[in-house]
């Protein structure tokens, strides 16, 4: 059990984000004892709640532990109303902060959390710099929450503001797909096992099929939905995050900055597309109603305008301009209401050059690696057909985390909360990272601009997508190896 002093000031504390995700999260860390006595929070937001008001909306969103638990836990919290644009409220949050720093006495220490509108982090960062907010002995830490620009441009004007007021090694932009318990995996598949690590390249791989797939809709979050796409809202961040975790190349040493400079390798290597790649290889979708009716469409959905042509699927084919993976096609696809929730990776492997066992050619092995809701990793190799029969098989090992290997896991939330405090970088985004990443999508959204948008909806609730995604991977005489 190890305690980490520390005070989070949350922008945004009276918001979905904070009530569903973070709140929680910190509850882990104080069942855990990463959180004891020594911490505090402070939500900030417009409306005018009270502490004990605040107290109850954060524990009527914890779903565990005792009541006692959770009151112990609530009575660290306070709730300041504030408007971030009026530097007279930075005053009073000091204040509240000092006072709180000598109740629970938190050294200094200092985490901001960003869980709100984007466009005014760079407010708030430069008053917490003008105002003297940041801390004179501890550390000061800022946490930033997607959606980091709307492409490109926005994102580096973002990121200037901020980076004009804290440095490098302070900012920690959040991708929750890197506190998977299977995405951090990767590293250890790849570089503690040498024969893996041999042949995971361009020479033994044939194909990379990712899939983020939902079952869920835009649910209450059209407003938003309808600004970004599943383009900017899982293909900008988490599917190049889990891209970047496959291939960077080994570094020598696992540390933060060699982690940092290997996964950059990767974004500054990603093939840019051209207009005329893009049509070729990337494909969009929107979901239409259900086939027994009981979902409605996009169009039907809150908030959402009924001629709307923004995408809810996206599949696309994207390389590497990296030697070790020349030639390696990476298929990704994500959408909403799909046929099931599927967060997965299949590496296919080349087939064997010649088969010396008759019948039909030899299958490609694949090696699975299932991140949510199974987790595990499923190898599919040739084997022998048992029995008398003398053809090769495709079997199957398996292995998957147990029930209560699952207890053991942290949510995302928590383990990237964990490691903020502790100042560890390596499972966030790099302002580079997430340029390289911008940069393709907009190529992505350029082209789609200049064209027809497909004939929306194009797919049914509850199916695996667009027949386009299909076609996608069949005109090189492949498939999907996830099919649902
Ligand atoms: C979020 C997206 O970043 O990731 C959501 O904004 C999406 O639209 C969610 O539903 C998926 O995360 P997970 O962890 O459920 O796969």
């Amino acid at each position: 059990k190890e305690e980490n002093p520390v005070l989070f000031v949350i922008f945004g504390g009276s918001g979905d984000l904070a009530h569903r995700k973070l709140y929680p999260a910190l509850f882990q860390l104080f069942q855990k004892g990463q959180l004891d006595q020594h911490f505090a929070v402070i939500g900030t937001a417009r409306r005018p709640w009270t502490h004990e008001y605040f107290r109850e909306t954060v524990q009527s969103n914890l779903h565990e532990g005792t009541a006692e638990q959770q009151a112990a836990f609530a009575a660290h919290f306070y709730y300041q109303s504030h408007d971030v644009q009026d530097a007279a409220h930075y005053v009073i949050l000091k204040k509240l902060i000092d006072t709180l720093d000598q109740k629970y006495q938190l050294q200094g220490n200092r985490i901001f959390y960003m869980a709100m509108a984007p466009a005014l982090f760079g407010t708030i960062a430069q008053y917490l710099r003008s105002e003297d907010l940041l801390s004179h002995d501890g550390f000061s830490r800022l946490i930033i929450e997607k959606p980091f620009g709307h492409d490109y441009a926005s994102a580096k004007e973002l990121n200037d503001a901020i980076v004009s007021t804290f440095d490098r090694d302070q900012v920690f932009r959040i991708d929750h797909y890197l506190g998977k318990e299977m995405v951090q995996a990767l590293p250890y598949l790849r570089f503690a096992n040498q024969m893996i690590n041999a042949s995971w390249n361009h020479e033994y791989i044939d194909n990379v099929q990712i899939t983020l797939a939902e079952s869920l809709g835009v649910e209450e979050r059209g407003g938003y939905y309808e600004t970004a796409g599943a383009l900017r809202d899982m293909v900008q961040n988490h599917i190049m995050q889990v891209i970047a975790m496959l291939t960077f190349p080994e570094p020598e040493t696992l540390c933060d900055q060699t982690i940092e400079a290997a996964r950059e390798q990767v974004f500054t290597h990603l093939h840019q597309l051209s207009e005329d790649e893009v049509k070729a290889k990337f494909v969009r979708g929107q979901y239409g109603p259900s086939a027994d009716g009981q979902q409605i469409g996009y169009r039907q959905e809150e908030k959402i305008n009924p001629q709307s042509n923004v995408e809810t699927f996206v599949a696309g084919e994207l390389e590497l301009d990296l030697p070790q993976w020349q030639g390696v096609p990476f298929y990704v696809r994500t959408g909403k209401r799909l046929l099931e929730k599927k967060t997965r990776i299949d590496i296919v492997f080349k087939k064997a050059t010649s088969n010396l066992f008759g019948g039909e050619s030899l299958a490609a092995p694949v090696l699975t690696i299932e991140v949510e809701p199974e987790s595990g990793f499923i190898f599919s190799i040739n084997g022998k057909q048992v029995g008398t029969g003398t053809q090769a098989v495709l079997h199957s090992l398996k292995y998957q985390l147990t029930d209560a290997d699952q207890q053991l896991v942290p949510d995302a939330y928590e383990r990237l909360l964990l490691e903020v405090v502790r100042g560890h970088q390596s499972n966030f985004v790099q302002w580079q990272d997430m340029a390289g990443a911008w940069h393709f999508v907009d190529k992505i959204r350029q082209a789609w601009e200049e064209c027809d948008c497909p004939d929306f909806p194009n797919y049914t609730s509850g199916s695996m997508g667009p027949k386009a995604a299909d076609d996608l991977l069949a005109k090189t005489g492949r498939h999907w190896i996830y099919q649902g």
